[in-house]
């Protein structure tokens, strides 16, 4: 199944020069088989540099699924640790098989619903990264953001829903409280006195948000 709202002679130029692990190649082309949502490539892709750039060595991820993108985002921090929250117990600890056959020791899986998961988490990360359920972005965030280092980085995947977000009619029910919160979400983080957000038509949408604290100058 490819869901790419973008042209596939753009997305074959841009994927075509990636080369990842085989086995977490694999892991994608299973989940796709399966019909398991997981990270457009060209979008793991930018998050993987922004890792790199932004020198992040802690991530905080929302929905884990099998564990495709905290597979490749792990593999491009030297020393770094992934706590991920998957509310599905089947993926939960088929992510855990997969991270330990990959010898992926410093990613923590938290079994659970992430709205009640997070609160219970005592550390602070350099990246959030939100991924699951798209109605709930916004509460995801007021949960996580508090657990976000200054200067880190939040990126909330699949912000244009396949084409949803933008060409929606409100008039037709279906699908209208999510693309309703979906919105909501994208004027609330491009209106954060303390984010600077862009927008990033790639893959299905990445909005990458960094966090600066806000300081008085009076
Ligand atoms: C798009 S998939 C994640 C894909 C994964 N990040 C990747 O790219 O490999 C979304 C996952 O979020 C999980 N999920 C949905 N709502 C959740 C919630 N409230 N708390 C935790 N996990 C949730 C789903 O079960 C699903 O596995």
């Amino acid at each position: 199944m490819n869901n790419n709202i973008h042209d596939e002679n753009l997305v074959n130029l841009i994927t075509g020069h990636l080369c990842d692990k085989p086995e977490i190649e694999k892991m994608r082309k299973m989940a796709v088989e399966r019909n398991i949502p997981v990270i457009q490539r060209e979008s793991a892709d930018i998050i993987r540099l922004l890792i790199r750039i932004a020198h992040i060595e802690s991530i905080l991820e929302i929905g884990t699924a099998i564990g495709y993108s905290a597979s490749l985002f792990y593999g491009e921090m030297e020393n770094g640790r992934i706590t991920t929250i998957e509310k599905r117990p089947d993926s939960a600890i088929e992510a855990a098989e997969n991270f330990k056959r990959l010898g992926y020791r410093n990613i923590r899986i938290l079994e659970g619903d992430a709205i009640d998961v997070i609160s219970g988490i005592d550390e602070k990360f350099d990246m959030i990264f939100i991924d699951a359920g798209k109605s709930h972005y916004r509460e995801y965030f007021d949960k996580a953001f508090p657990l976000l280092n200054n200067g880190g980085i939040i990126v909330s995947d699949n912000i244009l829903m396949n084409g949803l977000t933008l060409n929606y009619d409100m008039n037709v029910r279906k699908n209208r409280t999510m693309v309703r919160a979906m919105r909501g979400y994208i004027k609330f983080l491009c209106s954060h006195p303390s984010l600077k957000t862009t927008l990033m038509p790639v893959g299905d949408g990445l909005a990458v948000s960094h966090y600066q604290k806000e300081t008085r100058n009076e």
